[in-house]
């Protein structure tokens, strides 16, 4: 067969498949099959430049091509709906889009609201020509080529009827499932957890590499239609078209008239959402008719006629199996409640926080209690509650326990902390790997040869007791039994290149008490010298931006102990960075000398933090609020409202990345 023929009849079966797959859910072939197809289709398209097309089953996969975001102006602004939380406010609605009608009749679709992030997307004469999201309402970021990698979105639509131009708007979603097989992979890598699915959603769609965003297996439901020649004057109705035409759309949306109907609606998906593959908060309320809707009209954020009702957080009751303890890198002793696994908000769950004494007072808990827990936005669950009721009659009360769980040290407890600590730093394991593995992580001196494992199996051996030991430890020593060498030798290797971490990412891994990484960072900048900030005061440096009293005599205390002068001293030695780099040290250009710049929004080229080092370099000032003597706002996207109103009156010039990127140059 002619290749061109070959190539068009592959497109097409691929977008039938990949419908039937992930919009229908009833596949005809196998997942080999399919990508025998695509294997096809991708070594011919390869053969057949010429025949590129922006909406081929192949752009599916992503590219490498690296983009940043181009800002698009929303066609009709993306509102927001207004949230209610009770009966009673959806009863009020109720009775209001009725009072606003002058009783005429009307119905109300009743949909899910899921909990992931918006997007609108158009499509013309049937086919995704763009995706844009929210982003303040009236301009989002164009995201096509991260979209087009979502199965479930149409590139071409496979079904007929649609008008020439029509937006689509709707949630995009990361299951549960995947997300947390993603968390799982995070784990491992000790990479950052998302906190929830919309998180990790909104993270994997904004990422610039739109590969990761095909790995990462997003979904996507659609529920409102937007254009000039829509097929009904029905919401649903139109939602039904465009489900022929190929979209996946709320699932379970009903269309309803009394106002104890969408309470049945709301009661039943309540619970029932516990099944859905993904994360829903409420439901949506909307009259039906787009006459109707055009007649009730809009508030100055959001539509009469629609209203988002907020299911409560899921909370479910387990039973309380067992207390135990967690000694972290500082020493702080955290209690976890190991409960009967439980299903909660898409998730089995065994384990809790429970902060520490106070709390556990506070519930005067005891072991085979039935507790309540519940999952709000984040993934660690929390206790809320006992059932005293239910509580067997030879509980025991939970008791804090007195000596650390894994060195026997007296706990203490230090004035104005709610934690208990194992005092014993020099001698307590976790405390002395928690330090070790904060120390080789990437955020810090960036060992990545080195993991968890690795650390706890060097330290059963003896070979290290502190961070200053790895760059002691040889590939000998490593390779005990001669197997591994390559390995030993990478490890070596990874330590070795650490020596050239910057400054400020040393005097973080340090894991001094409360420096976070932005500490370290300004505490570097400041102090531009170990020695000077060994040598510091309290006053000194609480000049620094953030540092309060506590910090700051947590800084001194660390420097005040003799072990850690030692390792320090040690780090030294070996060459690990003690000072700030000579390009760090010497500004770039006085280009900003005597200004006063602040910092607000979110940013595309560079992030705040670099932004701080830019003015920084450029002999200027960044503040932390606008005052008089402010020179200019640097302001990215969504800068704040209330900074806004005060830039205006103090008449403060604000200046986007670009411009100011090119003031700098
Ligand atoms: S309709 C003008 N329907 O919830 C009405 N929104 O504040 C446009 N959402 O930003 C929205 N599920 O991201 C609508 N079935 C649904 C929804 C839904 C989730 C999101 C949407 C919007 C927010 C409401």
């Amino acid at each position: 067969m002619d290749e061109k023929l070959r190539i068009e009849q592959l497109r097409k079966e691929l977008h039938e498949h990949n419908y039937r797959y992930y919009v229908l859910n009833q596949p005809t072939i196998g997942d080999q099959d399919f990508d025998l197809m695509m294997k096809e289709l991708q070594d011919l398209e390869a053969k057949h430049p010429e025949l590129y097309d922006a909406n081929s089953p192949s752009q599916r996969v992503g590219s490498d091509l690296q983009s940043g975001f181009q800002q698009v102006t929303h066609r009709y602004p993306m509102l927001s709906l207004a949230n209610t939380y009770s009966e009673a406010d959806v009863r009020d609605w109720y009775e209001s889009v009725k009072k606003g009608l002058a009783g005429e009749d009307f119905e109300v679709c009743c949909e899910m609201k899921y909990d992931g992030l918006s997007i609108s997307l158009t499509y013309e004469k049937g086919r995704l020509t763009q995706a844009v999201t929210r982003g303040d309402g009236v301009h989002g970021d164009d995201v096509t080529a991260n979209v087009k990698t979502i199965h479930s979105i149409p590139l071409i639509l496979p079904g007929t009827g649609y008008p020439d131009e029509f937006e689509i708007r709707g949630e995009i979603l990361m299951p549960w499932s995947s997300f947390e097989r993603l968390n799982k992979e995070r784990e491992t890598a000790e990479e950052p957890l998302f906190a929830n699915p919309r998180n990790a959603a909104s993270g994997t769609l904004k990422s610039l590499d739109s590969r990761v965003v095909a790995q990462r297996q997003l979904d996507a439901y659609l529920y409102y239609l937007l254009g000039e020649q829509l097929p009904a004057d029905g919401h649903y109705e139109n939602l039904e078209a465009a489900a022929s035409w190929g979209f996946k759309i709320s699932q379970g949306m009903r269309k309803v008239r009394t106002v104890d109907e969408v309470m049945d609606f709301i009661n039943y998906w309540d619970k029932e959402r516990k099944n859905l593959p993904v994360a829903t908060d409420g439901i949506v309320l909307k009259v039906n008719s787009l006459n109707q809707q055009r007649s009730l009209g809009y508030t100055a954020k959001s539509p009469r006629w629609a209203i988002a009702y907020k299911f409560k957080a899921e909370r479910e009751a387990t039973r309380l199996l067992e207390v135990t303890y967690q000694v972290g890198r500082t020493g702080a002793v955290t209690p976890v409640a190991n409960m009967e696994p439980v299903q909660l908000a898409g998730t089995t769950v065994k384990r809790a926080t429970l902060n520490n004494e106070d709390f556990i007072r506070s519930f005067d808990l005891h072991i085979g209690d039935m507790v309540y827990v519940e999952k709000g936005g984040e993934i660690i669950p929390k206790i809320v509650g006992v059932n005293i009721d239910e509580r067997p009659i030879i509980a025991q009360q939970v008791q804090f326990i007195k000596k650390c769980p894994e060195c026997g040290a007296p706990l203490v407890r230090y004035e104005g902390e709610a934690a208990w600590y194992c005092p014993n730093d020099a001698g307590c394991p976790p405390q002395i790997k928690g330090r070790i593995e904060h120390f080789i992580a990437r955020k810090a001196m960036n060992i990545d040869s080195l993991g968890p494992e690795t650390v706890d199996e060097y330290y059963r051996r003896g070979l290290i007791k502190n961070v200053a030991d790895l760059y002691d430890i040889d590939v000998q020593q490593i390779n005990g039994d001669g197997s591994r060498t390559k390995s030993a030798q990478r490890i070596v290797n990874g330590i070795q290149k650490s020596k050239e971490v910057p400054f400020e990412r040393v005097v973080f891994a340090l894991g001094i008490r409360f420096v976070g990484e932005t500490t370290a960072r300004l505490l570097a900048r400041h102090f531009k010298t170990m020695d000077a900030l060994m040598g510091a005061g309290l006053e000194e440096l609480q000049e620094v931006e953030g540092v309060g009293e506590v910090m700051a005599k947590s800084i001194i205390s660390y420097f005040h102990n003799e072990e850690n002068l030692r390792i320090v001293n040690r780090l030294c030695n070996y060459g690990v960075q003690m000072q700030l780099s000579e390009s760090q040290m010497m500004p770039a250009s006085e280009k900003l000398a005597g200004q006063s710049i602040v910092i607000s929004g979110v940013f595309q080229h560079h992030s705040r933090d670099e932004y701080k080092l830019l003015i920084e370099q450029n002999g200027g000032k960044n503040v932390g609020s606008i005052s008089s003597k402010t020179s200019f706002i640097l302001a990215g996207e969504n800068m704040g409202p209330s900074k806004l109103e005060k830039a205006q009156k103090l008449g403060i010039r604000i200046m986007n990345e670009d411009d100011f990127l090119d003031l700098i140059k």
